[in-house]
């Protein structure tokens, strides 16, 4: 007879790079993904908090140092939604502000969330056009990393590149096949998430640029992924999704596109093998 332990357990190699990580004692709490008990609010329903001027001076450090960085190094889907979003550099940003000019220019709107979420939830919201973002700040010990994402990473981060069509077409289109996953498929999906979303480089004008939200919101990241200490791959579905990697170090290996559309096409032509979208 069969242990019931085991028909619970998630073989070894079905198991997100989050859910393995809690099964460590010493896990920074706020890497445990949280469940939802109810809809976030969203949009103009998120209310501005009364950040203490600490945390905007660690916004105002975290912004300036990123921005001496990315000129000539950030692609230009990127600082393109820069502008449109126009992330303030002297004050914590409010996402409600964010959400709006993300709806103007691409449909998409912005979620709060009180950190790192279930995937499920995660998938849900993105399914939805919807952007889940916490609104704290790390503390100033943490300013060149911190393990779980704050809103710098959030917003910095991730939400110029959702003002872009074919990102954003390409975000809601992960969402809704990240749903139907189950089995090794559900690591797969993280694992392209990690490689384009997060991690992600584009050929631009014969130069490798960064727009993964993990590099451009690090400042050890935005040197050292387009240094010769980094092993460059082209953008393969079929390589990305067999990919290891380590969540606690600088990435010895990225994937590089060559646009936008074949992030889309090549996506959905994974996902629609695997039999994730119709
Ligand atoms: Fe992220």
């Amino acid at each position: 007879m069969m242990d019931e332990h085991a028909v619970d357990a998630t073989p070894e190699d079905e198991r997100s790079a989050y859910e393995k990580a809690a099964d460590d004692e010493e896990v920074d709490p706020r890497c445990i993904p949280q469940t939802l008990d109810e809809t976030p609010p969203i949009g103009d329903e998120i209310e501005y908090p009364d950040y203490p001027d600490e945390d905007h001076d660690v916004w105002r450090i975290l912004v300036q140092r990123q921005m001496e960085q990315l000129p000539g190094r950030a692609c230009e889907a990127y600082l393109k939604g820069q502008d449109v979003l126009q992330i303030e550099a002297d004050r914590v940003p409010s996402l409600a502000n964010l959400s709006r000019r993300l709806n103007d220019a691409t449909g998409w709107e912005v979620a709060k969330v009180p950190g790192l979420i279930h995937e499920k939830n995660f998938f849900e919201l993105l399914s939805d056009r919807i952007f889940p973002s916490t609104n704290y700040v790390r503390g100033r010990d943490e300013i060149d990393y911190t393990p779980a994402p704050d809103c710098f990473h959030d917003m910095f981060g991730h939400m110029p590149m959702l003002t872009q069509p074919d990102f954003a077409d390409f975000y809601q289109l992960f969402g809704q096949a990240a749903l139907n996953a189950e089995g090794a498929d559900r690591p797969r999906l993280e694992r392209f998430h990690w490689f384009t979303v997060e991690f992600g480089l584009i050929r631009e004008n014969g130069e490798n640029r960064i727009f993964g939200a993990g590099i451009v919101s690090s400042n050890d990241e935005v040197t050292h992924a387009l240094s010769d200490e980094v092993t460059v791959h082209p953008f393969d579905p079929a390589h990305i999704t067999e990919q290891d990697y380590d969540v606690w170090h600088l990435q010895e290996e990225l994937f590089l596109l060559d646009s936008f559309e074949q992030l889309v096409d090549g996506f959905r032509a994974w996902a629609t093998s695997r039999n994730l979208l119709s």
